[in-house]
């Protein structure tokens, strides 16, 4: 880790309160003066850094810019060694994080970002992913599983983000089959799940998953075509400086927990317990064509059992589901 990494690291887990620049010099062997250019260094990078003679330095209460110092001290004590990797800008962490798979990156690897300029959702939509009030993260996978097996995966993000925002924010998060988390009654988190499949050994190559959150409302509020359809965890956009990192760091620990033991398929209970379309009148959406019917349950595998208006009985793997107004 860098001296700045490790100054900032320090001052994160001391927020608000003053450190020591002698203290600093010394834990890591450097001048102070080295001291003083890594505090420029980050107060540049946007860190609200107060300096005071005889005190030290202290980073502001409400100093909120993700970073791995301000997501590692929530990971659990196993995840501590995760590839944390948080960038400003980039077009998509799915996108960027697919290169890194391709060059031969290791399963653990997290990307996250302040904000994407090209993040994508299912279906080829785009997802709009502003600056400061989001979260926008990718999660690179090598599992030995089959492709048919590895569409749980999504699930089990899903069952993860809607554990992670209750915990942390307090908000009843439901579960939209088949990865969408809605707050209010809105979609507040979209998933999405990309694959390299390894055509010679029969499975994957890698699997990304792709998380987006909406966690306040962004500045000027959502453009007008997702008014109806998004919303924010935190309606107001007062929260703690530190929500976002908690979230981050919670919905790794609930992923990692699922994950660990996949094969026992833990996160369902968890899934089921939080979806919202059982019982509820649907039309299945399929291209230009929708066909209505009754959202009867999730099977073992995750999918939806249907029973459609001519009372055949329909398992979905994958699909767009509309709500039927009763
Ligand atoms: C959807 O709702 O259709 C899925 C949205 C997935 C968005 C996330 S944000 C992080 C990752 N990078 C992307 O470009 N997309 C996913």
């Amino acid at each position: 880790m860098s001296a700045k990494h490790h100054i900032l690291s320090v001052l994160e887990k001391n927020k608000g309160k003053n450190v020591s620049g002698a203290k600093l010099a010394q834990e890591l062997s450097i001048s102070r003066n080295a001291v003083w250019k890594s505090i420029k260094a980050l107060q540049k990078e946007g860190y609200s850094i107060t300096a005071v003679t005889n005190k030290g330095y202290c980073l502001s209460e409400d100093n909120d810019i993700l970073s791995s110092q301000s997501i590692t001290p929530y990971l659990a004590d196993n995840l501590k060694e995760l590839k944390l990797e948080v960038h400003k800008s980039v077009t998509s962490t799915n996108t960027l994080l697919k290169e890194l798979a391709g060059q031969g990156e290791t399963e653990g690897k997290v990307l996250i970002a302040e904000e994407q300029t090209g993040g994508r959702g299912r279906l080829g939509r785009y997802f709009y992913s502003p600056a400061k009030t989001g979260i926008y993260m990718s999660i690179l996978l090598r599992p030995k599983l089959t492709v048919e097996d590895s569409l749980s995966i999504t699930t089990l993000a899903a069952a993860a983000v809607a554990e992670a925002v209750e915990k942390v924010t307090g908000c009843e998060a439901k579960i939209k089959w088949v990865n969408d988390i809605y707050c209010h009654g809105k979609k507040v988190c979209g998933i999405l799940t990309e694959a390299s499949v390894d055509f010679e050994g029969g499975g994957l190559e890698y699997c990304i998953v792709g998380i987006g959150i909406n966690v306040s409302r962004p500045t000027g509020d959502f453009p007008d075509e997702l008014k109806d359809i998004a919303s924010a965890i935190l309606e107001k956009n007062i929260y703690s400086s530190e929500l976002r990192s908690r979230l981050v760091a919670e919905i790794l620990n609930n992923f990692w927990k699922y994950y660990a033991v996949f094969s026992k398929k833990t996160f369902l209970e968890e899934y089921r317990k939080r979806s919202f379309l059982i019982g509820k009148e649907i039309n299945i959406i399929s291209g230009e064509k929708s066909q209505s019917g009754t959202a009867l349950d999730i099977d073992d595998n995750a999918r939806l059992i249907v029973k459609l208006s001519d009372g055949e009985i329909k398992t979905l793997s994958s699909g767009e589901i509309s709500i039927r107004p009763v």
